[in-house]
């Protein structure tokens, strides 16, 4: 099953590709992670990336079509992916569009996390996330056993570099402005599966799955 999560920052494409990987046993595929893994690295695509990420505008196309061309060569991608942050621009939709038409491959749903942005601010604001495995907290609404510390592998938590107030409200501008019209772009196809983004993280994954497994059904109910 090849699945695409999209919706704004903080909506929560992280926190449900985990457990959608999971439960499908696809590999969860974000852009954001491979780009800060190379800022932290300091590699060629990490210097690339690095000035775009800290002012929460895009990396330019070309550098995040490459990095899904390598990624969906790798064999753990047989049995479908999910992507998480990719595409974020029409030109990418297409670039994808045409990478999977080469190998006879099909995009089945696209899942549409749709929220408020004064739950966004709020969710970004107290997240920390762990440095050695990547689980995700919120101070608040997921808070870790132990401050600072990660429940599943004792690691240190820290704070994305782009959660910072003004970082956040660009990132939310620049989603409106140049993903908004991949989400037309996928409702076009057919594809495009809307979920409510509020509650809590079980009830919104059960939507998910809900929506992969009987989509036709809801789709005749008319209920997106
Ligand atoms: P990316 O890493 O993709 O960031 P984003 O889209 O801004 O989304 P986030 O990762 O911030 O949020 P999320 O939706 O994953 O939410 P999460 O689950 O963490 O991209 C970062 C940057 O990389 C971009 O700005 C760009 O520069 C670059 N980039 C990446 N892909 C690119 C591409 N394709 N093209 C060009 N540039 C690209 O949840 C957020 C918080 O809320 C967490 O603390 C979590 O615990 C909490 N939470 C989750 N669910 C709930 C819930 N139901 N209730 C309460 N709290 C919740
Ligand atoms: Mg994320
Ligand atoms: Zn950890």
């Amino acid at each position: 099953m090849n699945l695409i999560i999209i919706g704004p920052p903080g909506s929560g494409k992280g926190t449900q590709g985990k457990l959608i990987a999971e439960r499908y046993r696809i590999p969860q595929i974000s852009t954001g992670d491979i780009l800060r893994e190379a800022v932290r690295n300091g590699s060629a695509l990490g210097v690339k990336a690095k000035a775009s990420m800290i002012r929460g505008e895009l990396v330019p196309d070309e550098v995040v079509v490459g990095i899904i061309e390598d990624r969906l060569t790798q064999r753990d991608c047989g049995k479908g992916f999910l992507l998480d942050g990719f595409p974020r621009t029409v030109a990418q939709a297409d670039a994808l569009e045409s990478m999977l038409g080469k190998r006879g491959m099909v995009i089945d749903h696209v899942i549409n996390i749709e929220i408020e942005v004064e739950e966004l601010i709020g969710r970004l604001r107290g997240r920390r996330t762990c440095r050695r495995c990547g689980a995700m907290y919120h101070f608040t609404f997921n808070p870790p056993k132990k401050e600072g510390i990660c429940d599943q592998c004792g690691g240190s938590l820290y704070q994305r570099d782009d959660d910072k107030e003004e970082t956040i409200r660009s990132r939310l501008r620049v989603y409106a402005r140049q993903t908004g019209p991949v989400i037309q772009y996928y409702a076009s196809e057919g594809l495009v599966r809307s979920i409510n983004g509020f509650g809590c993280i079980d009830d919104i994954f059960h939507r998910i799955v809900e929506v992969i497994e009987n989509g036709e059904a809801y789709a005749k109910r008319g209920s997106y």
